[in-house]
């Protein structure tokens, strides 16, 4: 079916697949002519080396050997492979700036479909600007005949990195995830866009704690008059049910995707996970369906943090969060937010300034 060919796109998550800097390899380095380079004017040109990325990790320390350039980047070190794109590090020569660059896989070099959706993920970025809860685009470029996006630089881990090492988060972590996310979240959906596949390995937390919602390659532009895609997009155990009915997303259907992840943080399950997708579908499509409580496999979530869960993932829309600032309300009235010093912390919490 459809949802499982786009949900096998990324199936363990894109953070799983990351490689060490040893594996990465001089072979797939291509130097290659650039046809067209757009680059936005507040970000790639900024010249903040290091400025605002915290410590340095091992990561970012390692990353100094170049492995090629493309375009005014040099290239250092490889940093994850997605199921259609390389993610690598980089620094803008002109300007000194640390970049990641998103580039066609190789293997998807003749795959049309695939040119365009990353092609379209840069532009529709570029035209996104500047939140601190979302990646920020800096350009969008061609290496012969792969198209390639330039990024924001993170130096942090995957949620899902973190989740498969420490398995479920605290609550005053889920918390401030989920402010985090519900910030990027509103500022999306102000602008018109669904991001239509968040979960854990589209989500970055660098190590001051900020999170940051990446990967916009299912995002769409919902009030463009251009036809919705109308196919069933995304990942299956984040996947609201009116997907499978409509196949058309709104804010609520990313509101649902938001559920799933914090209920995955807080449990360390997901809510409507399966052995197959079929299991995957049929739970969630049932609307009597609701998960166990997350406080039973986690006893640190209050019951008001387990309600504002339960209420991203309501199956019928209309009993859901409508927008991203019902979700903010909802966390500025909860107590132990309010009551947290851990929100002034820094380091490895999930603090989200
Ligand atoms: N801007 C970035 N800075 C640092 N790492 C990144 C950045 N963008 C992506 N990554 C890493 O690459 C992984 C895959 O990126 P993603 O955009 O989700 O690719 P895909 O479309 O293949 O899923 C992420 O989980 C993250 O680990
Ligand atoms: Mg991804």
């Amino acid at each position: 079916m459809d949802a499982a060919v786009r949900a096998a796109r990324d199936p363990k998550g894109a953070g799983a697949a990351r490689g060490s800097f040893l594996e990465m390899s001089l072979k797939t380095a291509k130097v290659s002519r650039i046809i067209k380079i757009v680059t936005s004017t507040n970000g790639g040109a900024r010249g903040e080396v290091w400025k605002g990325f915290g410590e340095q990790s091992e990561r970012t320390r390692t990353a100094t050997q170049t492995m090629f350039d493309i375009s005014g980047y040099t290239i250092n070190a490889k940093l994850a492979e997605g199921a259609c794109a390389e993610i690598y590090a980089g620094v803008n020569r002109a300007t000194g700036t640390l970049v990641a660059v998103k580039r066609l896989h190789p293997r998807h070099s003749a795959n049309k479909s695939e040119y365009k959706r990353l092609t379209e993920e840069g532009e529709l970025g570029l035209r996104l600007g500047q939140q601190d809860n979302i990646v920020q685009t800096y350009g969008v470029g061609r290496d012969g005949d792969f198209p390639f996006v330039v990024l924001e630089y993170v130096d942090g881990r995957s949620l899902r990195e973190i989740l498969v090492e420490r398995k479920k988060l605290s609550e005053i972590e889920v918390l401030n995830l989920a402010k985090g996310l519900a910030r990027g979240l509103r500022f999306l959906h102000n602008a018109g866009v669904c991001h239509k596949d968040l979960k854990p390995d589209n989500i970055m937390i660098t190590h001051d704690g900020v999170a940051k919602l990446l990967d916009f390659g299912f995002a769409e532009n919902i009030r463009s008059f251009r036809l919705f895609r109308r196919s069933l997009e995304g990942s299956l155990p984040y996947m609201a049910p009116e997907m499978f009915t409509t196949k058309r997303a709104t804010p609520a259907t990313d509101i649902y995707a938001l559920g799933c992840t914090l209920y995955e943080c807080a449990a360390g399950f997901q809510p409507f996970g399966g052995m197959s997708d079929n299991e995957i579908v049929s739970k969630q499509t049932n609307v009597k369906l609701a998960p166990p409580p997350a406080r039973e496999a986690n006893p640190g979530i209050s019951i008001y943090t387990e309600k504002m869960i339960l209420t991203a993932l309501q199956k019928e829309t209309a009993k859901r969060f409508k927008s991203a600032d019902e979700v903010l309300l909802d966390l500025a009235r909860n107590p132990a937010l309010r009551n947290s010093r851990e929100t002034q912390t820094t380091g490895t919490q999930l603090v989200v300034k």
